[in-house]
């Protein structure tokens, strides 16, 4: 039985100003995407009338399609200007080292990354089992590409400090099988960039392609780089870079669904592409992973890059460093926190000393003052931590941070430790992911205050209890956990 008040179908269509009306009801629930107090998923410069002038250029081309780029030119010249001006961005073009970079315009980091596995992948048909060597700090991402394509994954444990990779370690990992290493500039997790010269060199002398994961902060360390931060060297300038992926809808600052895939050649960039004939339909040639494609979100972006100009991107990253500055001086405040890596980009990420302070009821403190930040599980000798994605409209709140983290750290050592029930600890401990069923993830999911709509404000339990498991057993729970949120609505 449909319901009719809330059913994407209803017998009879309702009004457009009522269904406008019932999405922005809905939306009320969410997290705020403006405002600077949500430290992920979302990038937003604050810059008045960017929003509308983005949903304007992306009205104008939401129902052009990419899929044929000469049945619609006006996209074609759209996707060549962003991947011209990220290819500039990032040290190729005309005049430089890399002159004859090419590019692709994919739907974000995760497509750009599969696609950048799979061109090195390809590029090797003599390998019967390809494998690409990732540092642990590396965007989970990889781990999908992997996953996807069949290719074994090589992770390099980075160091508990500095958070970067040995470069002897990246070495060691590559094989003869080896098609692709990767470095991060930064990793997401901690901001931190990796020795991306040396690993591109050792991946060189190997003969293997070398990505550099700047999905996040492409479009950030250049400018910070002219405002004077030391940045090293990890675009195209460096030699053995072959590839190099930015996300257009993180510090670019555009709507959702636009990245660029970047390659230092177009030889290197062939093997991404996908054509078919076989097939009694048209000839198909996908350069990605899509095949029918949205222009709005190309159009969006390139409405966003040409109004806010390289003028207006040094502002703002002028502004997101200095929020940085300001976020990281309060955190060192509060007796019991410490910077998990001192911010060289445009992450915050710390961690609690103090053993009687609970870093994930720290965060439930700082929602519940409506701070959103994220949690980052302990892993592999690293401690749990808090990440900040800082982005420049979070600078006028600088100054309230700082009082409301101190009061956050206060009432969570107040509140004390997240104490498990010792049978669920143990559960955790013991149980095999194969001896999940349905059922028991439900009960469980429902013990925690788990179900559909929004998450509960506090999450210290959940997050406390994830930590304790085992990380097959973590996956498996969250693929149950989301495959019993994904349910039709009738
Ligand atoms: C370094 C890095 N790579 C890849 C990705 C994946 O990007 P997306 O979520 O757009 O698929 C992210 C996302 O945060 C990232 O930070």
């Amino acid at each position: 039985m449909i319901d009719e008040t809330t059913g994407a179908l209803p017998v009879e269509g309702v009004s457009a100003a009522r269904v406008l009306d019932e999405i922005r009801a809905l939306r009320a629930a969410d997290r705020p995407t403006h405002g600077g107090r949500l430290f992920a998923y979302v990038y937003d410069p604050g810059v008045a009338g960017l929003d509308e002038l983005a949903q304007a250029a992306y009205a104008e081309s939401a129902h052009v399609n990419g899929l044929d780029p000469t049945a619609f030119p006006s996209l074609l010249a759209m996707e060549n200007a962003l991947v011209g001006a990220a290819a500039r961005l990032l040290g190729g073009g005309p005049g430089t080292s890399a002159p004859d970079v090419v590019g692709s315009v994919t739907s974000g980091g995760t497509e750009s990354l599969i696609l950048a596995v799979k061109a090195a992948r390809d590029a090797r048909p003599d390998l019967a089992d390809p494998r690409i060597v990732v540092p642990v700090s590396g965007h989970a991402a990889f781990a999908k590409a992997a996953h996807y394509l069949r290719v074994a994954l090589d992770p390099v444990p980075v160091d508990p400090v500095t958070l970067r990779p040995a470069v002897a370690d990246v070495a060691a990992a590559i094989r003869p099988e080896t098609v692709l290493v990767v470095a991060s500039a930064p990793s997401y997790a901690h901001g931190v960039i990796d020795p991306v010269a040396e690993i591109a060199a050792v991946a060189a002398a190997a003969g293997v392609r070398c990505h550099v994961d700047a999905c996040f902060g492409g479009w950030t360390l250049p400018w910070l780089r002219r405002l004077g931060v030391p940045v090293p060297p990890f675009d195209f300038a460096v030699p053995g870079v072959t590839s190099i992926s930015v996300d257009l809808h993180k510090y670019a600052y555009a709507p959702k669904g636009v990245s660029v895939l970047l390659h230092r050649d177009p030889g290197l960039r062939a093997p991404q592409f996908f054509a078919y004939g076989d097939w009694p339909g048209y000839t198909m040639v996908n350069p990605v992973i899509a095949s029918t494609r949205s222009g709005g979100p190309i159009a969006a972006a390139y409405a966003t890059l040409r109004h806010l100009g390289e003028d207006g991107y040094l502002r703002l990253a002028a502004v997101t460093r200095d929020a940085v500055a300001g976020l990281a001086d309060a955190v060192r405040a509060v007796d019991g926190l410490r910077l998990l890596a001192e911010p060289e980009s445009t992450v915050v990420c710390f961690t609690a000393d103090d053993p009687g302070l609970d870093l994930f009821v720290l965060v439930d403190e700082l929602t519940a003052r409506g701070w959103h930040t994220q949690p980052q599980l302990a892993y592999a000798g690293l401690p749990a931590s808090v990440h900040l994605t800082v982005t420049a409209a979070v600078a006028p709140r600088v100054a309230e941070f700082g009082p409301a983290l101190a009061e956050a750290a206060a009432a969570a050592r107040a509140a004390g430790l997240v104490v498990l029930p010792p049978e669920l600890l143990a559960l955790a401990g013991s149980l095999t992911p194969e001896a999940l069923t349905p059922d028991l993830v439900a009960g469980l999911a429902a013990g925690l205050g788990l179900g559909a709509g929004p998450a509960p404000d506090r999450m210290a339990a959940v997050n406390t209890l994830l930590q304790a498991a085992p990380v097959r057993l973590r996956e498996r729970l969250l693929v149950e956990f989301v495959g019993l949120l994904q349910r039709p609505a009738w």
